[in-house]
């Protein structure tokens, strides 16, 4: 039976194995670590699939901010990665794991991630209609800014929570 967990119940080191097999060992080096450098997941935001003690998928979420051009701070969270391992991916489980996390999320802040279109705009709402003017410490292909939430603000620039930094 597959079991949603919060990602605490699982080894951080299952996590990133599973992650560095989804997304390859330079992940690291992608601006969406940047973004959420010196904050930690945030854990009712937060979740594994596992199976039996055979961990099959994770969404990790972030506290971030966009700090708007006239000085006004914005929280927002970064949704992702979201992973599922390879043998078990098109089965629904990464579906699963964002619709757990956007309900979690339902009345916190606007959610931000980057991420294929296809997939997170299709399934969940997501585009980069509102990120046109954001700015960010590192490369990014501008189709693959996305966010949702009505109240996303305009422009800025998006980097960790301030507060949550440890
Ligand atoms: C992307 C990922 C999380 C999707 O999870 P999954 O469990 O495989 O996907 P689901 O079963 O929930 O959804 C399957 C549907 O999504 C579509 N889909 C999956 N990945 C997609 C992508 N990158 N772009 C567009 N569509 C995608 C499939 O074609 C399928 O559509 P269909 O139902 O019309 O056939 C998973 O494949 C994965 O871990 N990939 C590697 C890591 C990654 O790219 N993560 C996301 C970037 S942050």
């Amino acid at each position: 039976m597959i079991q949603m967990v919060p990602i605490a119940a699982v080894a951080d080191a299952a996590v990133e194995q599973l992650l560095d097999r989804a997304f390859g060992h330079d992940r690291h080096a992608r601006t969406a670590y940047r973004l959420r450098a010196g904050t930690q997941a945030i854990p009712e935001l937060s979740f594994a699939l596992i199976e039996g003690n055979v961990l099959l998928g994770s969404i990790q979420c972030w506290p971030v901010q966009l700090e708007g051009d006239d000085g006004a701070v914005w929280p927002l969270v970064l949704v992702g990665p979201v992973a599922i391992v390879p043998e078990r991916q098109q089965e629904g489980l990464g579906r699963r794991l964002m619709e757990a996390a956007l309900a979690a999320a339902a009345d916190g802040p606007p959610l931000t991630l980057i991420g294929d279109p296809e997939y997170y705009g299709r399934f969940f709402g997501f585009d980069a209609a509102a990120t046109a003017a954001w700015r960010l410490p590192g490369p990014v292909e501008r189709h693959r800014l996305l966010a949702r939430g009505l109240s996303v603000p305009a422009a800025g620039l998006l980097g960790p929570r301030r507060h949550a930094l440890a």
